[in-house]
């Protein structure tokens, strides 16, 4: 099993009180399996992601990550777990501005000591991939958003992950691209036999899935729709 929650409750401060957004969820991700998210806006499907990314510890329960507790791992383990393991795509590409789309996919391998030359080839091919390899120059600010969300998506499967969390990533693409890319998620599961976890509302995306779980149906007690 390549990620693995168990009974995983996350509170965040409201005011003077704490509000349970996940409470005691589990989740089984297979190696190869894409799994599509859903649920209403607030519902805690960003926070699912970063807790199984290693970005957010949980209040309580556990996460595994192929054999690795990344709830119980150093903050510099977890990092490293990051590095080499995950794709993450946040709901906002988070690209850095002055970079170009090439130098965004290069940057962190490349820090890592990484062969330049065999990253440049990759970097090209994931750029073409997505669609965008005729902006590869460009300045990540004068891309527009879609171009920005899928440059996000090469640069997430730059370190080949076993574990690839992906939030909204059709969101603000058409629906020609909207097809390449959910494609392009459904082989990364089934060709190179990563764990997929997809947020989306989109029906072109869910219909490339092999199995949708509604938040709330994770959510158990008092809080949960799955009493
Ligand atoms: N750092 C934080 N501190 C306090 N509350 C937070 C924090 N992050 C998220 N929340 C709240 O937790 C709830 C779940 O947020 P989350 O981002 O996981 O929702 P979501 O399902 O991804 O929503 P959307 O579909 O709008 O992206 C929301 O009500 C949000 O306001
Ligand atoms: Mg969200």
């Amino acid at each position: 099993m390549t990620l693995r929650l168990d009974g995983v409750t996350v509170t965040y401060p409201d005011g003077a009180d704490r509000r349970t957004v996940l409470h005691r969820v589990d989740l089984r991700v297979a190696a190869g399996e894409f799994l599509a998210v859903t649920g209403p806006s607030g519902s805690g499907k960003s926070t699912l992601l970063a807790v199984a990314g290693a970005l957010l510890r949980p209040d309580t329960g556990q996460v595994h990550i192929g054999d690795a507790e990344i709830t119980a791992a150093s903050p510099r383990r977890a990092a490293s777990i990051r590095r080499t393991r995950i794709g993450f795509v946040f709901q906002e590409a988070n690209l850095l501005p002055a970079l170009t789309a090439l130098d965004q996919l290069l940057l962190v391998p490349t820090l890592a000591g990484d062969r330049p030359a065999h990253l440049r080839d990759r970097a090209r091919r994931l750029l073409n991939d997505v669609g965008v390899a005729q902006r590869a120059h460009a300045r990540s600010d004068h891309l527009s958003g879609g171009e920005r969300q899928r440059v996000a998506l090469a640069r997430a499967l730059m370190n080949e992950p076993t574990l690839l969390l992906v939030d909204e990533p059709t969101a603000s693409i058409d629906h020609t691209q909207a097809t390449t890319v959910v494609n392009l998620l459904a082989a990364q599961a089934h060709r190179h036999g990563c764990a997929l976890v997809m947020v989306t509302h989109d029906a072109t995306a869910l219909s490339a899935c092999d199995r949708t779980v509604e938040l709330a149906e994770l959510n158990q007690g008092p809080d949960g729709g799955a009493t």
